[in-house]
């Protein structure tokens, strides 16, 4: 990817760094690539051998690429020095989210980097039960471990990337044309897409007066909201699949997890399914929403995102 000329020049660059952490995966890419659209210096950390295209093209966009041991706090350390945030976008499981993540934390709080903003990017867990969601209650552990430490933190909630609903979301079936749930039909859901998340992750990464939690939705929308989307965006008229109550879905996420081999995947079917239990009962609805904090940012509706199915055949 050629440097483009929007790109702000090094010399107006703010000095201290900002350290982003899974810099070559789809989400902090992306927030990199923001970063350095807002004029900042990107140092980006990467597991030694990275030769992946993202790496060579943030490098051409003018991020410095650090090659550096996960494992080891005192690399991290070095490699944190100087930067005015540290931001993670690392994913995992517990030894990513957890024990990964501390040692970034550890490394920041060493080299005296002011703030953190941990791979969080999800529904707000803060109003769920343990136990309810496994990805969610790493996070939740990492977190707490993060209130202890003497850092400025700030964790992003973006409910559900709007980008899995043409996707890995089993919600909009484009093929029966139906948008299928669980529960009611009324229940807001959030939903914002990756481009959007790494944009104002980038604008906070750069603001120092960002409290401990920024809460965000690209939109908020119900099924029938969902199902008038699908209709708009596609031109064809989109039904409703009720397949039961929440308790359904509960059984079916059991089930599914019963019958399946445990295995080391960040993202099993099971996985998903927690994700939408958690979204239908309503409980980790992000509220209130600091969408307007930024304004120059433009938030991307639903269906918009639906619509780029369009040109692809039908499932
Ligand atoms: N809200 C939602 O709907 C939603 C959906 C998907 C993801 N997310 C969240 O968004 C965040 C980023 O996810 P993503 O989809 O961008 O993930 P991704 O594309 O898989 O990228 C993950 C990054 O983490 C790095 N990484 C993984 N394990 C590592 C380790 N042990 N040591 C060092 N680096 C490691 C990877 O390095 P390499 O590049 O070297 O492989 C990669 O750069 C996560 O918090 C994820 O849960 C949210």
């Amino acid at each position: 990817m050629p440097a483009s000329s929007s790109f702000a020049s090094a010399q107006a660059r703010p000095v201290a760094p900002i350290v982003v952490a899974g810099a070559t995966g789809d989400l902090g890419f992306r927030i990199a690539q923001a970063l350095l659209q807002r004029g900042a210096t990107v140092r980006a950390l990467v597991r030694p051998g990275n030769h992946k295209p993202a790496a060579t093209a943030l490098q051409d966009l003018g991020a410095e690429m650090v090659e550096v041991d996960f494992n080891s706090v005192t690399a991290l350390t070095k490699a944190c020095a100087g930067a005015a945030c540290v931001v993670s976008a690392l994913s995992g499981l517990r030894e990513v989210i957890v024990d990964t993540q501390k040692r970034l934390l550890d490394a920041a709080v060493a080299a005296s980097v002011p703030r953190f903003i941990p791979s969080d990017f999800c529904i707000d867990y803060t109003h769920l039960p343990a136990g309810s969601n496994r990805n969610l209650d790493l996070r939740r552990e990492f977190n707490q471990r993060l209130d202890q430490a003497p850092i400025q933190a700030t964790s992003i909630l973006n409910g559900m990337f709007t980008d899995l609903l043409t996707g890995q979301a089993p919600v909009v079936l484009f093929g029966l044309k139906r948008v299928l749930y669980y529960g009611s039909t009324d229940q807001p859901l959030d939903f914002t897409t990756i481009a959007n998340t790494a944009e104002f992750t980038a604008a906070a990464a750069l603001d120092p007066t960002t409290p401990r939690y920024l809460r965000v939705a690209g939109e908020v929308a119900t099924v029938r909201g969902l199902q008038k989307a699908a209709t708009e965006a596609t031109g064809q008229a989109f039904g409703l699949l009720r397949v039961g109550g929440l308790w359904v879905l509960g059984t079916l996420i059991n089930v599914t997890k019963a019958l399946m081999p445990s295995s080391d995947d960040v993202f099993p079917p099971w996985q998903g399914m927690q994700y939408l239990h958690n979204m239908f009962t309503g409980l980790p609805k992000l509220n209130p929403l600091d969408n307007s904090r930024y304004p120059e940012i433009r938030w991307t509706p639903v269906r918009e995102v639906l619509a780029a199915r369009r040109s692809e055949p039908a499932a």
